[in-house]
């Protein structure tokens, strides 16, 4: 239990234990402010010693960068809301990284605030030859990149500890990197660097505008939302060739997104995906995917029964091999706030389960 409660450093920062609240859209704060509610939900999880808050999905300042309702945004309006919850969860001794989310082509057509903007793309795919929405020219990706440039600055000036770029689960930044939705011929679809370009111009710029020691971390998966079965990487090195750009280009860690913890992701080794890119890159990485859970959490959007608590074990072995540095608790930390103090002090008998019941009443 001991390895799950030391400090660890990100860059310049202290971390000081080594849960990280999982980034989880809650659709909760109206006209994209975050609210004294969102507030008291943070500083809830904070005061129960998590000890990185990754927040929800933040909207990149973007006409096509939104794909559900409320979801928070860096706007001016947004401001006085982000200081007030960033120092809520920092007095309480946790840190808290803001999530930049452009969800691509999984826009839907009249999405709020701009209902006649269309999803953007990279090649006008959100899956193999499903050609649905807008193809970006080199013009709007160099106009996104400085957005999302611009967005990494604003963070840093409203008190963010850092920031996390989502590029998991099929997304805008994910649907640079995946083969089957960026068939562009220019600089920005070179299989030669696994299409990492993108991702790599914005961390570059940034670091140079916000210093070298502000952390930037990238949260990416092989699994896609379109299609769950699907591998950016499907060796190791391949993801050497992907993970080898990005963080040359200045990411300090990465969160390695996957759905089973403990599942294994390549053919004679026991390392998982963080596992493997912590061997890879030598950087600091976060595992995630159904801690203190028996089930996934696809099974949420399907409709399935809905997980169990289990035992952390096998978590603690991990840790223990140091296979990985930190551990991303989702639903967990919905269902129970005090989920990280249950599990320190014993109480796992205690602990609120994410259970039907649970979704019945709350989703
Ligand atoms: C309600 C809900 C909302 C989510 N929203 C996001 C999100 O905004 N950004 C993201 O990267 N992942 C999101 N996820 C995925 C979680 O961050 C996490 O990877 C996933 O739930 C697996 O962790 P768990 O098994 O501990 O819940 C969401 C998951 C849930 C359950």
């Amino acid at each position: 239990m001991e390895a799950l409660f030391k400090p660890i450093k990100i860059n310049d920062l202290i971390v000081p234990n080594r849960i990280a609240m999982a980034p989880m859209t809650r659709s909760m704060s109206p006209d994209g402010i975050p609210t004294d509610t969102n507030l008291e939900y943070y500083k809830r999880r904070a005061a129960a010693e998590v000890g990185m808050i990754i927040t929800e999905g933040v909207e990149v300042s973007h006409p096509a960068s939104s794909g559900y309702p409320n979801v928070p945004n860096l706007r001016e309006t947004s401001h006085d809301g982000w200081k007030k919850l960033i120092s809520a969860v920092q007095n309480e001794g946790s840190t808290i990284f803001c999530q930049l989310w452009h969800v691509g082509g999984i826009r839907k057509p009249g999405q709020p605030p701009n209902p006649e903007v269309p999803g953007y793309t990279p090649s006008g795919l959100v899956k193999k030859d499903k050609k649905v929405a807008y193809e970006m020219t080199e013009n709007d990706v160099e106009d996104l990149i400085q957005n999302y440039v611009k967005d990494i600055e604003i963070i840093k000036s409203l008190g963010f500890d850092g920031v996390e770029l989502h590029g998991a689960h099929g997304y805008m930044i994910d649907q640079f990197f995946w083969k089957d939705t960026n068939i562009r011929k220019d600089q920005f679809g070179k299989e030669s660097d696994l299409r990492t370009k993108f991702v790599c111009e914005i961390v570059s710029r940034a670091r140079k505008l916000v210093g070298k020691n502000y952390p930037i971390m990238l949260r990416f998966s092989q699994w896609k939302q379109q299609d769950y079965e699907a591998r950016l990487a499907p060796s190791p090195k391949s993801l050497e060739t992907f993970l080898g750009p990005i963080s040359d280009a200045g990411v300090d860690m990465f969160h390695a997104s996957t759905r089973r913890y403990w599942e294994p992701e390549f053919e004679g080794s026991d390392l998982n995906l963080a596992g493997w890119t912590k061997k890879i890159t030598n950087k600091p990485t976060i595992t995630v995917g159904s801690v203190g859970l028996d089930s996934d959490f696809i099974g949420l959007y399907v409709g399935k029964d809905q997980a169990n608590t289990s035992p952390i074990n096998k978590l603690i072995e991990m840790f223990d091999r140091d296979e990985f540095d930190m551990v991303a608790v989702g639903r967990a930390l919905l269902s129970d706030p005090e989920w990280v103090l249950k599990v320190k002090e014993g109480k796992e008998d205690q602990i609120i389960g994410f259970t039907k019941e649970y979704v019945e009443k709350y989703f």
